[in-house]
């Protein structure tokens, strides 16, 4: 049994209502690998913004979460060295499972996701208030989740949307005891969160897709006012690193996301924590193919992850400036 208290890591709890009042929301970037966590740490302790370090139970398979938990304790360490000390958060992305959640906060994670978005309601409920009762013991803050997002979570895959229900939100809280609350307004998860005939041609030539629903959070921000909101599938897309990719032997096809001004907005409003995974993925495939194509004899694999780090710190830095608003934040 570990507390991340030990670790030099925090909870979300002081770091939500700090972005709750000051109108901004805290990046919650995926990692997998030691160059995500490297480009994340650089890019937070140069803007000075707090930060969540998420791992999905992909990354679990992937790497080990033991070894994820020990690179979120570097990860603490490395921003000390790099001369600030930024308030960081380990979080589980999307965990199913009470055990999953229990072994993650008896390992030193400082916040889990319970997602029982899947299940009815009343089982949501139970298995989120189970979590709750479990972590908060420990310190450990919950993230749950109302509604479901279009497009594939883990290994569930939902054709559509079921946004949240508003109706539902005060209810949920009240039982179950979460400290924030991930809500399905119209994000999606991954590259392709909508198809070119879901979306409208502006001026340009350019695909607008389709807005937000603004109205259901406005109506959750009512029910539950001054709780922190969480958004999924957040990531924009940028259409020149597609371009990039494509340029260079890639076949990304009708990869769209979300405008990057709509995120700004709900980051002004009781959206506390953005998640971004793919553009991260994104930039990271871009900069290696990139590599691979001009330099078709490279083999040493600090010549292509060592650019490819250097853009994903650019965007996480773009984020941070110009999207989320948690610079100087830390
Ligand atoms: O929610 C999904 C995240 O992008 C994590 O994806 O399960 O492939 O690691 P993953
Ligand atoms: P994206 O696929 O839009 O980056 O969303 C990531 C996410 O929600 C992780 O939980
Ligand atoms: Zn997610």
């Amino acid at each position: 049994m570990v507390s991340y208290k030990d670790l030099g890591l925090v909870n979300t709890k002081e770091m939500f209502q700090k972005a709750f009042e000051g109108g901004y929301a805290i990046p919650a970037f995926n990692f997998n690998n030691m160059e995500q966590m490297q480009a994340i740490v650089q890019a937070c302790v140069e803007t000075s913004s707090p930060v969540i370090l998420q791992v999905s139970s992909g990354a679990r398979k992937y790497a080990n979460q033991t070894l994820l938990r020990y690179m979120a304790q570097g990860a603490v360490e490395y921003a000390k060295e790099l001369g600030k000390n930024i308030p960081i958060v380990l979080h589980l992305d999307h965990g199913d499972t009470f055990e999953l959640c229990k072994s993650c906060v008896d390992m030193g994670f400082s916040s889990v996701m319970i997602d029982g978005s899947h299940h009815s309601y009343e089982e949501n409920v139970a298995l989120t208030k189970k979590v709750v009762e479990y972590a908060h013991a420990h310190g450990v803050t919950v993230e749950g989740e109302l509604g479901v997002l279009a497009g594939v979570e883990d290994d569930v895959c939902a054709e559509h949307h079921t946004y949240t229900e508003p109706d539902q939100v005060e209810d949920f809280v009240k039982k179950t005891g979460v400290d924030s609350l991930a809500i399905s307004i119209g994000t999606s998860h991954g590259a392709n969160k909508f198809t070119p005939a879901q979306c409208t041609t502006n001026a340009d030539g350019v695909l607008v897709p389709p807005a937000l629903r603004f109205d259901i959070l406005e109506e959750i921000e009512k029910r539950i006012p001054g709780f922190p909101i969480v958004l999924h599938g957040a990531s924009s897309v940028p259409q020149d690193l597609v371009a990039v990719i494509n340029n260079n032997g890639g076949a990304m096809k009708n990869a769209i996301g979300i405008p990057e001004e709509q995120l700004r907005k709900a980051a002004a409003s009781a959206v506390c924590k953005i998640n971004i995974d793919s553009d991260g993925r994104i930039a990271m495939t871009a900069s290696i193919r990139k590599t691979f194509n001009e330099n078709p004899a490279e083999f040493d694999p600090r010549k292509y992850l060592g650019p490819a780090r250097d853009g994903l710190k650019d965007l996480y830095m773009h984020k941070v400036n110009n999207v989320l608003g948690s610079a100087n934040k830390a």
